[in-house]
């Protein structure tokens, strides 16, 4: 038997121990798994599935699951987490994330959609908490990327400092531990820096060597948050209305492949491992035992060579994958406007 099998039981003896895994460090003191699993089944992988591999993925390592209300199996992954804990893992051992959905922005609806995901997850709190998209648009699970909202709105401060103010009032009454926000851009998080009496910790954003979206990833690291990257190896499963033919594929880039060739690893551990050596923490998902495994040990590899960094530097495609159509709010629209690329916010 391994040292770790004999120190801690609830591992597997391939597995890793999650006291090496590194971590990153929040300036309340608290501790980030640099790897985390994701949960989001793109519409193909059952709940029951992912739930599942929550379970085991404990077993090899994993602490850091991000989870949603909008994945839909949140009342799964509970049972998972539950069973997790009674095999020995301390709650403050774990780290998970929720987010609010787009259609519960109302202050009112806040403290509802995460005492709801608190209930199903069988937590008292959760470690992260995130306003999963700045607009309030709902559309229904699985809709085509034409679908529209009829009340759609486009992204208004006032309306987000409302929604914000009520995270805030869960990190006050003990729900939550920490605060954050997803898919935002550099000026609409100015203006939340700006406004916000509890920051946001982290911007959980889409990254992987084909979108490095390096003038956002600058920011905000340099205004205190953590980049989470999610597609970190450029989501093979996602759904196919989230494909166009201009996609690239990141595990297939050349450079990827000859650098994971001359390492003898997978072209998903070299992506895991430049995130990881940039500074983002990425959520790899899978229900692949091998898979998930190996993309917990990518972080405890010998860091890439300063060459490797630079060449994956160097593959930027700005090929963003989840491009967020179903949250336009006028007709015609193309989903570059919901980037604001040219630094502004795209005006009403
Ligand atoms: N905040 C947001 O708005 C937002 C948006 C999208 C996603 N997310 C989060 O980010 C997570 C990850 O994103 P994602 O699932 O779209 O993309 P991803 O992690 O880049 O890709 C997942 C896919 O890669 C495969 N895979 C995983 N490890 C592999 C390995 N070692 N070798 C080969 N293939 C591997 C998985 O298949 P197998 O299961 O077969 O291994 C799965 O099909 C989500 O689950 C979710 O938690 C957040």
């Amino acid at each position: 038997m391994s040292p770790v099998a004999k120190t801690k039981p609830f591992l597997a003896p391939d597995g890793v121990d999650p006291d090496l895994v590194p971590k990153h460090t929040f300036a309340s003191g608290a501790r980030i798994p640099v790897v985390g699993l994701g949960t989001f089944g793109s519409d193909s992988v059952s709940g029951d599935t992912v739930a599942a591999a929550v379970r085991e993925a404990a077993t090899v390592g994993y602490r850091h699951f991000d989870c949603a209300s909008v994945y839909g199996n949140e009342h799964l992954i509970g049972p998972a987490l539950k069973a997790i804990q009674a095999s020995g893992v301390k709650r403050e051992d774990l780290w998970i994330t929720s987010k609010l959905w787009n259609d519960k922005h109302a202050p009112r609806d806040v403290a509802a959609s995460c005492e709801q995901s608190l209930r199903d997850l069988q937590l008292d709190y959760l470690d992260l908490y995130l306003v999963h998209w700045p607009f309030p648009n709902f559309h229904p699970p699985h809709c085509d990327v034409t679908a529209r909202s009829p009340d759609a709105k486009p992204y208004i401060h006032e309306n987000y400092m409302k929604t914000w103010r009520a995270m805030e009032r869960l990190v006050e009454r003990g729900l939550v531990k920490h605060i954050g926000a997803s898919n935002m851009t550099i000026p609409k998080l100015k203006l939340l820096l700006r406004d916000a009496a509890i920051k946001p910790v982290c911007n959980e954003m889409e990254l992987h060597p084909h979108l490095q979206q390096q003038d956002l990833f600058d920011f905000v690291r340099a205004s205190g948050l953590l980049p989470i990257g999610y597609c970190p190896l450029g989501s093979p499963g996602r759904p196919e209305r989230d494909r166009t033919p201009e996609d690239t594929v990141d595990m297939e880039d050349p450079v990827i492949v000859a650098i994971a060739r001359r390492l003898g690893v997978h072209p998903a551990t070299v992506c895991l491992k430049w995130a990881i050596q940039r500074g983002q923490v990425p959520i790899p998902f899978s229900v692949k035992r091998s898979n998930y495994l190996a993309n917990l040990k990518a972080a405890m590899l010998p860091p890439l060579t300063a060459a490797d960094m630079q060449a994956i530097a160097g593959l930027d495609r700005n090929c963003r994958l989840v491009k967020g159509q179903v949250f336009l709010w006028k007709a015609g629209q193309s989903w570059e406007a919901l980037w604001d690329l040219d630094g502004t916010i795209t005006p009403p």
